[in-house]
């Protein structure tokens, strides 16, 4: 048995920069047709002249893929009109890190004071240029994205013309927050869909689970399923694959990031099957939706995929995958570049 998904995209990507950029790009780019590339660089991309450079530094490492790096600038309440129209033909959205809430984010914003965010959302909002929030706060691990949706909802209302892109949900109360606001939207990763807290720390501890936003419980994992399988046209596939060294992850002090990007789409023509989800909504989650919400053109290309057991192997390049050493059920047969 086989499936054909057309220009799959990720819309939330942690490409890196230098060796790791090098040797990771390809696991992306062989199988995907683009990716919303996260600015969490050190030092993050905040110019145009790091956009370009960065932009190039991937085209370079991804060689002959086809492959869209659809790049974003890291928020800072700094930017003004004339610096956003400089950079709007560059990118295609600004990401915002609340301080220092995960990997790199020490540059981010602190306090959520809209009237500080102000200039700069009405000008984004003005040019149409997408704002993705990391939504955590930093209050306990497991109710901080919760916390996050009165944030989300203040903003989106403060900024009704602003697309508003909730990343790598995990809850249900984010999952709820899409339908009462229109400018709300949300990606969600492969890693959510398929495991909890449990998988995390309810046994033995696994690091190369621990991400954040953490894992969080049942319901918030079912109510996460509900929208991806139906495809609910706000939500998009973002899979948040964070590379780190093996070393950083198996250390103690574990680098938070999950490295998913050479598994997600097998797992989740696995997901979906085993879900009784149609191919046209697996379609939609890793493509349509995302096109519409962006408003992008993805690169033709076609990647089949059948049903038949891939090892997963134990490193990409010295990082650990999400089910590294274990079987999935469908693998990668072919991907064709074009129509
Ligand atoms: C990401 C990383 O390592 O850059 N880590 C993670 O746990 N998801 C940053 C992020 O998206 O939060
Ligand atoms: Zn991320």
């Amino acid at each position: 048995m086989s499936l054909i998904l057309h220009s799959p995209l990720d819309m939330h990507l942690h490409l890196r920069d230098e060796k790791m950029l090098e040797n990771i790009a390809q696991a992306s780019a062989h199988t995907f047709s683009g990716g919303l590339i996260m600015p969490n660089l050190v030092p993050p991309v905040s110019s145009k002249e790091e956009i370009v450079a960065y932009k190039n530094r991937i085209l370079k490492a991804i060689g002959k893929e086809t492959f869209t790096p659809y790049m974003t600038l890291f928020f800072k309440s700094t930017y003004d009109k004339t610096f956003l129209e400089s950079v709007r033909d560059e990118i295609t959205a600004i990401k915002l890190y609340p301080a220092g809430i995960t990997t790199n984010s020490e540059g981010g914003v602190s306090g959520f004071d809209i009237e500080e965010l102000r200039p700069t959302l009405e000008a984004m909002s003005e040019l149409g240029i997408p704002l993705c929030v990391h939504g955590e706060t930093n209050g306990f691990v497991m109710d901080r994205e919760a916390e996050f949706v009165a944030i989300y909802e203040k903003l989106a209302s403060a900024f009704p013309k602003l697309k508003i892109i909730m990343e790598h949900i995990t809850t249900k109360k984010s999952v709820e927050a899409l339908d009462k606001f229109e400018n709300l939207y949300a990606t969600i990763t492969v890693h959510h869909l398929m495991i909890t807290l449990d998988d995390v720390a309810g046994g033995m501890l696994k690091p190369h689970l621990f991400c954040k936003p953490i894992a969080k419980r049942p319901e918030d994992r079912e109510a996460l399923l509900r929208v991806a399988l139906n495809a609910h046209p706000k939500v998009m596939f973002g899979s948040d694959s964070a590379p780190h060294p093996q070393h950083a992850k198996e250390s103690c002090g574990c680098a938070a990031g999950v490295f998913t990007a050479p598994i997600a789409l097998q797992v989740l023509a696995e997901l979906f099957e085993k879900n009784g989800a149609s191919q046209e909504k697996l379609q939609a989650f890793v493509c349509g939706n995302a096109q519409k919400i962006y408003n992008i053109t993805p690169l033709p290309k076609k990647v089949v995929l059948e049903k038949k057991p891939f090892k997963v192997p134990q490193l990409y390049s010295g990082v650990v995958p999400m089910y590294a050493g274990e079987e999935i059920t469908y693998s990668i047969k072919e991907v064709y570049n074009g129509r």
